[in-house]
């Protein structure tokens, strides 16, 4: 049933990109990019692994209810448990897939299963059986089955197509193949097991070795109907394969595959620019395809080849991928329907609520900066998605003192429910240490800066500062974000936002980020 034209393209940013380290999204968040990713055309989003925490239970859910237009799967164990979460979660998608795993590799079985061959067989058909009984989508991977023994795979299989497994999923959990690997286990499936035309064949690739985007090729070479992949290729330790890169090599090099996918490739941009945003786990510059520098040339031989004609040097078109020559969007005098509707177009979903709070907050910033860019739009629009929503600590007033020779003070006024706290500190460290300080003897709550990111919004001297920062608390990481023209501002905003990030978690509220 492989489909030699379209191959599947299956998602799983929500997921295993989520896995990377410091990645964890909240609901909001969440619910953002699951549109983005319908925006895209991506067929499959894996939403979560809903046993794993009631966080991932309600993200599950919510995209389930609220998400239409592609296929919502969830992630289960072979175990009941795990599998009747995983649909009480998704019985309200407008399409819906169980994806069921087990460990196949003999280092699994022996060391972390404890399991012989035929209860590993025996226990993924049971497990695909019981999610067959509730949705006639079911992915089964056999994890680690790059390392596992060909035999031994093709028995797994066999057995869980036999059980109703409509999509069999391949992973290279640790990243361990080669190309001629990978196409190697896929041809091996092809040709020895029987069943194998009853069921997608899809491919998991890890980038361990920097091969997941080549190893996924491979697979599509040999047989492959699926990919899964991930938003700028985030996930596990390295990663997975890349969605950006191999949906661009499948097109760019139609010639050769001959497959494409539905991809609509001029939202690749905007939807990688929306997970590093939210992610905070930032885009390499010379990264393929959304990296800034993809399409920038510098050496003066290939500037001129581009004038005579750009197909000298350049095998796709910036715009093909969704990078916009000008950006200049907005000023003082434009109206809330204006900033929808470029909201829109940069890939923001805005409920009613959210946009009533961009649009104040862009008219202060239009006091103050005459031109709004994309990226002042864009700062303004993650800022609103990051909040949390009836933060415990809010900022009222700040104020800095710094120079040479003098210990760095910083004096902060914050709101905790009806009262106003004030308290002044001065350190030897600087400003940010000291807003670190204050914030700590205010809040009492300590925080160690694991990380801490500084970075314009947009050109120009005027443009806002965008503050990241990782802090740890009680062993758990919290991502903190704030944004301001003023960059210790926007420094107390992002500690401020961390702060009730951890809040929220220790208060044990019901959404899905920081855990
Ligand atoms: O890498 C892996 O093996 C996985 C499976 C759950 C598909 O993420
Ligand atoms: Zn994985």
């Amino acid at each position: 049933m492989t489909d030699t034209q379209t191959i599947t393209i299956f998602d799983t940013t929500l997921r295993d990109g989520e896995q990377s380290p410091g990645a964890s999204m909240n609901l909001t968040e969440k619910l953002e990019i699951a549109h983005a990713l319908v925006d895209l055309g991506v067929d499959v989003i894996e939403a979560g692994f809903p046993i794993a925490s009631p966080g991932d239970f309600e993200a599950v859910s919510e995209i389930s209810k609220r998400v239409q237009g592609a296929t919502i799967c969830g992630l289960a164990r072979c175990s009941d448990g795990d599998i009747d979460r995983a649909w009480e979660s998704l019985k309200e998608a407008e399409r819906a897939r169980i994806h069921v795993f087990l460990a196949t590799s003999a280092i699994h079985r022996q060391f972390k299963l404890k399991m012989d061959k035929d209860e590993i067989i025996a226990r993924a058909v049971g497990g695909v059986k019981r999610a067959v009984g509730y949705c006639d989508d079911v992915e089964f991977s056999p994890e680690d089955a790059a390392r596992t023994e060909p035999d031994f795979l093709c028995a797994v299989v066999k057995a869980a197509i036999d059980a109703g497994a409509t999509t069999v999923n391949i992973p290279d959990t640790v990243g361990y193949a080669t190309p001629a690997h990978m196409g190697k286990v896929i041809k091996t499936l092809v040709d020895r097991v029987p069943n194998i035309d009853r069921a997608v064949i899809s491919v998991h690739c890890h980038n361990d070795l920097g091969l997941a985007v080549a190893n996924s090729l491979a697979a599509v070479e040999n047989g492959a109907g699926q990919i899964e992949c991930t938003i700028n290729g985030i996930g596990e330790r390295a990663g997975n394969c890349s969605l950006e890169e191999i949906v661009m090599a499948l097109r760019t090099r139609r010639d050769y595959y001959d497959h494409d996918t539905r991809i609509n490739t001029q939202r690749l941009v905007p939807t990688s620019r929306l997970v590093s945003s939210v992610t905070g786990l930032q885009v390499q510059r010379n990264k393929a395809i959304v990296g800034r520098n993809a399409f920038a040339h510098e050496a003066g031989i290939h500037q001129d080849g581009m004038l005579k004609e750009p197909t000298t040097y350049e095998i796709m078109r910036p715009k093909d991928v969704g990078f916009t020559k000008t950006d200049l969007v907005l000023g003082k005098h434009s109206g809330r329907a204006a900033l929808a509707d470029r909201a829109r177009s940069l890939g923001y979903h805005l409920a009613d609520e959210q946009l009533k709070t961009v649009f104040a907050e862009f008219k202060k910033l239009a006091d103050k900066k005459k031109e709004i860019y994309d990226g002042d739009l864009t700062a303004l629009i993650e800022q609103q998605l990051y909040d949390v929503p009836d933060e415990a600590w809010s900022l009222v007033s700040f104020s800095v003192q710094s120079g040479t020779g003098e210990q760095p003070r910083v004096r902060l006024t914050l709101r905790h429910g009806d009262r106003d706290v004030t308290e002044e500190m001065s350190t030897g460290d600087g400003p940010i240490d000291a807003a670190f300080l204050t914030t700590e003897k205010i809040t009492g709550i300590k925080l160690l800066c694991k990380d801490f990111r500084v970075r314009a919004a947009t050109l120009g001297r005027d443009a806002q500062g965008e503050v990241t920062l990782d802090v740890e608390h009680e062993g758990k990481l919290h991502r903190g974000r704030g944004v301001s023209t003023d960059t210790v501002e926007a420094t107390v905003k992002a500690i401020l936002n961390a702060v009730n990030r951890i809040v929220m978690t220790t208060e044990g509220t019901s959404r899905a980020g920081d855990r």
